[in-house]
């Protein structure tokens, strides 16, 4: 975590751990209007509030007298490239130890053997321990801003919103509301009222702290777990708290089957939890993988948002999603990690994933190969794992990219460390991004900033190096 600092020396030879400093490095963003923007050599104006005062070429910056640098330092990190922070739009934080484990099994095999026991043991004490370590790992995968769920006991929700709110990582959090199909012992009389009342309180004391940067998510797991009064009472708060609402939708054929079992009267999956009014830009739908032409154009029409989860996809070997059919639909798609169906939390490796996933669609789908569908280049996964997280959230205008006025959530990368061999790196933005996606290493990511302030990112005593 070296870099050298330039100029007038008055910080440490280390990243900068809060603002205001400005960084020199080679700059790479997509851009909300559209496109890239890139910089070899390059400099990001932090100021003291954390946001970006200024982006652009170091040379022209210098020349015009280096506005917007407040009393902050220069830290040269060049070679080292600049680029947003990722957003990774599902995970599940409890599941973080089962990592990399049961792979091809059902879903809803997989949650009996794997998830349910982990989560069940999940208590304040355990989220205590694991959250430092995970916000960590995040850290050191390039993850800025982190979708979450929780177990069902509110006290660990407690646990790992203070771990965050330490932290700095920016995160939206939400305790799992099961009323079926569940691993609480409760009557099955007490279980609305008391995940409904749990989750309240959770949101009323976490939603909007540290301005904005923690913020709440209800949390129905899915149909299969959930009667439609907790669907519809859940999707009610939401909405009279500005809160988001998150779940898990077609994932798996087995889990259809159950749906359309459990709500027979429902047209479709979609419908279950349209009927319970909980669609809309403020409601993350992880996974959507088996969806009629309807479900798609109803989710468009609602403004919903996807979280695609192609390498969980994988593991469980659940399906592949039409990315490219979404994006034509105007579907609002960002990636999540989806740990642990997802083995890493590294959004990289996502991303790797989906363009393997994606690649495979085109090819096979139509009888000429390719021809026709779009493909999805480096820069494209760059932009869904930074910016297009950002919009799916709402808050596009405050991350997702570097551009002045944004708050500062950033990463540098040793991308050196992706070389196949010594001295043979790439320098245009595409192979820069393509050796990222596809030769990811573990310890590529050097730093990770929320607001300009630098994240903890080191890994426990003799613990995993890698995310
Ligand atoms: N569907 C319901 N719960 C879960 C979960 O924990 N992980 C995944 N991948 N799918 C789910
Ligand atoms: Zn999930």
């Amino acid at each position: 975590m070296m870099a050298r600092v330039t100029e007038d020396q008055a910080e440490p030879a280390a990243l900068p751990p809060r603002p205001p400093y400005a960084l020199r490095g080679r700059l790479l963003t997509p851009i909300a209007a559209g496109g890239t923007h890139h910089e070899p050599d390059g400099v990001v104006v932090v100021d003291d509030a954390g946001l970006i005062a200024h982006v652009g070429g170091w040379a022209a910056w210098d020349a015009a007298g280096r506005p917007g640098r407040a009393s902050g330092a220069v830290h040269d990190v060049r070679p080292w490239l600049i680029l947003p922070g990722l957003v990774d739009l599902h995970a599940h934080l409890p599941q973080i130890p089962n990592s990399g484990l049961g792979s091809g099994l059902h879903l809803l095999d997989w949650l009996e053997r794997y998830i349910f026991p982990l989560e069940r043991s999940f208590d304040a004490a355990t989220a205590s321990v694991v959250a430092p370590a995970a916000f960590a790992a995040m850290a050191r995968a390039g993850t800025t801003t982190a979708v979450l769920y929780g177990a069902a006991w509110p006290d660990s929700l407690e646990a790992a919103f203070a771990v965050a709110e330490r932290h700095g990582i920016r995160a939206v959090i939400g305790k799992v509301m099961m009323d079926r199909f569940t691993y609480r012992d409760l009557p099955p009389e007490r279980r609305l009222d008391t995940e409904l009342r749990e989750s309240a309180e959770l949101c009323e004391r976490w939603h909007g702290r540290d301005g904005g940067r923690l913020m709440y998510a209800f949390s129905p797991r899915f149909a299969v777990s959930c009667t439609a009064e907790l669907l519809r009472e859940s999707a009610d708060l939401a909405r009279s708290t500005g809160a988001y609402w998150q779940t898990h939708l077609s994932e798996d054929r087995n889990e259809l089957a159950e749906v359309a079992r459990l709500f027979p009267d429902a047209r479709d999956y979609l419908d279950v939890y349209d009927r319970a009014g909980a669609l809309g830009p403020r409601t993350i739908l992880a996974h959507a993988i088996h969806l009629s032409d309807r479900e798609i154009a109803r989710l468009a029409e609602t403004g919903s948002r996807i979280a695609h989860c192609p390498e969980s996809n994988l593991f469980l070997a659940s399906g592949a999603m039409r990315l490219a059919r979404y994006r034509a639909a105007g579907l609002i798609v960002g990636l999540g990690s989806d740990v642990a169906a997802g083995p890493s939390l590294s959004i990289f490796s996502v991303m790797r994933a989906g363009a393997y996933t994606h690649d495979l669609i085109r090819v096979t789908s139509e009888p000429g190969g390719a021809g026709g569908m779009p493909s999805f280049g480096p820069l494209d996964w760059l932009r869904l794992g930074t910016l297009d997280g950002a919009r799916a959230l709402g808050i596009d205008d405050r991350i997702g990219s570097l551009e002045p006025g944004k708050e500062a959530d950033l990463i540098v990368i040793d991308h050196a460390l992706t070389a196949p061999l010594p001295g043979l790196e790439v320098s245009s933005p595409e192979q820069l991004v393509s050796r990222l996606v596809f030769r990811s290493h573990p310890a590529m990511v050097r730093g990770a900033w929320v607001r300009g302030r630098l994240l903890p990112a080191d890994p426990p005593e003799g613990g995993p190096v890698g995310p």
